[in-house]
């Protein structure tokens, strides 16, 4: 069976831990979309790992990781994590592949993206509604993503391939160069970045990353025809997708499950479930509607209980009640089969829990997930609440052990989005998570 497991609310969902948890049953796992900006965070006997661009399944041995078309590659950043790997006594050379296919970040993407945000952020500052309007900043990452997936669509983008092609790669990046060093003078007034010092650097990259690169199509067809077990790892979430999130507080790749097709080069009939993650609370990062946000003194507990820093920039993440609006346009657009939900221990201790069911734009009520973002920043929760459950459920490995109200609540939820629940994570260690249900990546069916 070949699963797609997604962000189903704002990125940071846990799915590190829960694909680490599902990689034991899968033969391959395989990054489809986004690159550096992802943080996947997997903790094994007490060691924490952080995943950035590399599947986060392959800490478990005699795994394959594919690196797809879809992805974009930092090479500082990627080599890196793979020299972390590769400390720890994993063959990278054996478990990683790259595809040819995929795009790399060049240091005029970070140079841009940040060009842009300081723009952005100044054009609020003269403008006062820019923010209203989703002119204010995004609160990127700052890793050079959504100019690379720019240069991508606008077909001036460099791939794998062209780095492996020594002089193609120099005459792509010479223009490339070129043109974004106009950008930067004239249009953001910032230093210009310089061609010789690039190609030497990537000249190095390319002999480094050459042992892992693959044609993708070929690779994972091949591992298909084999019966392989694949597990395709979504990074961020669906509200960051750039199609189906809060558009232009987004990413600018297809994080929900449909982008696992394009991304990786394999089509839909390759995909049998799709699972979706949630946090049981609901967090975000950067800038853009959190109609559940938690007022200041909730927030800074569940922030210090959650450790709620993100994993890539260390930023504080917004936090607030779930929110089931989102999460059932989340299970819509994926076409989640079940899902699973992480860090119920962080809500241990609420005498009472709430679940937003509905909105309310003025006197107007929405019970569906509105595509104008401005309208969703005006947006009030409606709430349901429900009695907390008091106690420690860190410890519990069985949903029948649960505190009945910690039962309730994800029962709830359950019948909220209309799917079941497959896996609870009651902690950051992989051994705090329970299966619910008898299903297996193994089955067939
Ligand atoms: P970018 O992907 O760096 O362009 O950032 C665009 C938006 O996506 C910002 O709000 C980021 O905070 C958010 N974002 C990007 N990657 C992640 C992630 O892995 N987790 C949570 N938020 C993310």
């Amino acid at each position: 069976m070949n699963l797609v497991l997604v962000g189903a609310q704002w990125g940071d969902e846990g799915k590190g831990k829960v694909i680490d948890v599902l990689a034991a049953e899968a033969d391959v796992l395989i990054r489809y979309q986004g690159g550096p900006n992802a943080g996947h965070t997997v903790i094994v006997e007490d060691e924490e790992f952080i995943f950035h661009t590399i599947p986060s399944g392959l800490l478990h041995p005699g795994k394959i990781g594919v690196i797809g078309n879809g992805v974009v590659i930092d090479p500082a950043a990627l080599l890196e994590e793979i020299a972390r790997l590769r400390a720890r006594g994993i063959d990278v050379e054996r478990a990683l592949k790259i595809s040819d296919q995929a795009h790399l970040i060049f240091p005029y993407h970070t140079r841009l993206d940040a060009a842009e945000e300081a723009r952005r952020a100044s054009a609020t500052m003269l403008g006062g509604s820019a923010t209203e309007c989703g002119g204010g900043p995004i609160g990127t990452t700052g890793r050079g993503i959504g100019p690379c997936y720019v240069d991508k669509v606008a077909r001036c983008g460099i791939r794998v391939a062209d780095l492996m092609d020594d002089a193609a790669f120099r005459e792509k990046l010479r223009r490339n160069v070129e043109e974004k060093n106009r950008v930067l003078r004239l249009l953001y007034g910032a230093p210009p970045v310089e061609f010789e010092a690039i190609a030497s650097q990537y000249r190095a990259y390319r002999d480094a990353l050459r042992p892992f690169v693959v044609n993708g199509v070929r690779f994972l067809h091949d591992l298909r025809q084999q019966g392989k077990r694949l597990l395709f790892e979504g990074a961020q979430g669906t509200l960051l997708d750039v199609d189906h999130g809060t558009y232009p507080y987004v990413t600018s790749s297809n994080a929900t499950a449909g982008g696992a097709c394009t991304g990786a080069g394999v089509p839909p009939t390759s995909i049998d479930r799709v699972i979706g993650v949630v946090k049981a609370y609901t967090t975000r990062v950067g800038e853009g509607p959190l109609p559940t946000e938690f007022p200041a003194l909730l927030m800074e507990q569940i922030r210090t209980k959650g450790k709620e820093f993100g994993a890539t920039t260390g930023r504080p993440r917004r936090c607030g009640w779930f929110d089931a609006v989102v999460a059932r346009h989340a299970v819509w657009v994926n076409g989640c089969d079940a899902i699973a939900v992480t860090k119920l221990d962080v809500l241990d201790a609420m005498p009472a829990v709430q679940i937003c069911v509905g909105y309310r734009d003025g006197a107007q009520p929405l019970d569906e997930f509105p595509s104008n973002t401005a309208q969703l920043g005006r947006c009030a929760p409606v709430y349901e609440t429900l009695p907390g459950w008091q106690s420690d459920t860190s410890e519990i490995d069985r949903f029948d052990d649960l505190p009945a109200a910690a039962q309730r609540y994800l029962r709830r939820l359950e019948a909220l989005l209309g799917v079941p629940i497959c896996l609870i994570s009651t902690g950051s260690k992989r051994e705090q998570a329970f299966k619910v249900g008898p299903w297996s990546l193994s089955s067939t069916t």
